[in-house]
């Protein structure tokens, strides 16, 4: 399935940089052998990843509690009997995992490649090395501290086009009875919610735990454990270990396993149906947008995603539907979204522009805004939502 020319999700320009904007085609498979699903071609990581990357992690208070909550979880389940124990975050960002460690008084390592958010990490004090997860790394990570009893990571696996690579660096790095703990957008969610805006340049893959344990099993890695979480819409926590640890298989991983066959993830028949779920979702979307601005009414968006650059590209939205979309992060503010050029403005212009409707893009913190956003619905504001299906919601 092709949703289209794409822009870069996280790239927000100014005017003079809207003519060298590039463009890919973004094309997502199934595997019929592995059963992964992912994006048949992707831009260079390092055109992403880099001294200006938009996304800072602690922008969520949600998810400070949430990492807060992961940490704490891993330190019962795995480190209460290591003396000394050492910890290794792929993916650190500016700290908002790795931090609750440091705090700890653990030994620690985040590796995070852009400059920009891993400086707020190092100024938190937290020991960061700015590269890549690759062999370089992680042969000098395990020269300098020795092997990892913990490595960690979420949201950041499904960025990574060589999964072998991951699974091959993981099991030299992991000590005997040590663990990788992972979190990423699930397949499952996304498949049952038609949540396709999961789908963008820097997320490659959308995993199963089919399709993990398929990748992961070649590099002498076991699944140990799985467990469902409510962050990004849906996600899956995967535990891994070495094949001869003596950590034993959890319930979990066949009763989860189940349940993807039980919902056809390993068969190329549920894609067919999701491609026809987001057809319709595009269409109801642009349908109702349409007769909106029809009607005169006032429309904008609430926080610019990355999420959101999947929706206004594939749908073709642009400035004469959503007027401009109001988001939290300094960089994104004056800017112009990727691909649809929608003006970015600060949080504030969301209620002094006093929208009829308000399109959530950022739909998985619904919770954490709707309770910030009150005055908006007592007004007679309303929301309109495109997960599972498009609908308004006063
Ligand atoms: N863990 C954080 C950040 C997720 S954003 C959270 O859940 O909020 C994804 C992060 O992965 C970015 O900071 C990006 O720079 C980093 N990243 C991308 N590719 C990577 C790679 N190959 N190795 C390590 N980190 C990577
Ligand atoms: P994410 O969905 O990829 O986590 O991106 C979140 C974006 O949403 C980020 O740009 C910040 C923005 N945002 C707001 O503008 N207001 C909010 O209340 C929240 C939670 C996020």
């Amino acid at each position: 399935m092709s949703f289209g020319q794409m822009p870069i999700a996280n790239n927000f320009l100014n005017e003079s940089d809207k003519k060298n904007e590039y463009f890919f085609e973004m094309a997502v498979g199934f595997c019929n052998n592995c059963k992964t699903f992912q994006l048949l071609e992707n831009p260079e990581p390092e055109m992403m990843f880099n001294d200006t990357y938009a996304f800072f992690s602690g922008t969520s208070e949600y998810m400070k509690r949430h990492f807060k909550d992961f940490s704490e979880d891993l330190k019962q389940k795995y480190l209460q009997e290591i003396q000394d124990p050492f910890i290794v975050e792929i993916g650190c960002n500016d700290g908002i995992m790795i931090n609750n460690f440091k705090e700890l008084g653990f030994r620690h390592v985040g590796i995070e490649p852009s400059g920009n958010v891993a400086d707020v990490a190092i100024s938190r004090g937290i020991n960061v090395l700015k590269s890549f997860f690759n062999a370089e790394i992680t042969s000098s990570i395990e020269k300098d501290f020795g092997k990892a009893d913990l490595i960690t990571s979420a949201n950041v696996i499904c960025h990574i086009p060589d999964l072998n690579s991951v699974a091959e660096n993981v099991s030299h790095l992991l000590s005997q009875n040590g663990v990788f703990v992972f979190e990423e957008p699930y397949l499952g969610a996304v498949i049952e919610k038609t949540s396709y805006d999961q789908i963008y340049d820097e997320h490659i893959y959308v995993f199963s735990a089919i399709g993990l344990r398929n990748s992961f099993s070649r590099h002498g890695l076991k699944l140990i454990n799985l467990e469902p979480q409510l962050t990004h819409g849906g996600s899956m926590r995967y535990h891994f270990a070495l094949e001869d640890s003596d950590h034993p298989i959890s319930k979990n991983v066949e009763d989860i396993v189940n349940l993807e066959l039980a919902q056809g993830l390993d068969k190329p028949e549920t894609y067919e149906q999701f491609k026809e779920n987001c057809e319709k979702s595009k269409s109801d979307l642009v349908k109702l947008l349409t007769k909106l601005k029809e009607q005169g009414k006032k429309v904008c968006g609430y926080a610019a995603t990355s999420k959101s650059t999947t929706v206004l590209n594939y749908c073709d939205i642009d400035q004469e539907l959503i007027e401009f979309i109001s988001d939290t992060t300094p960089i994104k503010q004056g800017k112009l979204s990727p691909g649809k050029y929608i003006p970015i403005k600060k949080y504030e212009e969301f209620s002094a522009f006093d929208p009829d409707y308000a399109v959530l893009f950022a739909w998985n913190h619904e919770k954490e805004i709707l309770a910030k956003e009150k005055d908006f619905s007592e007004k007679g504001g309303k929301w309109i939502k495109f997960v599972p299906t498009v609908h308004v919601n006063g």
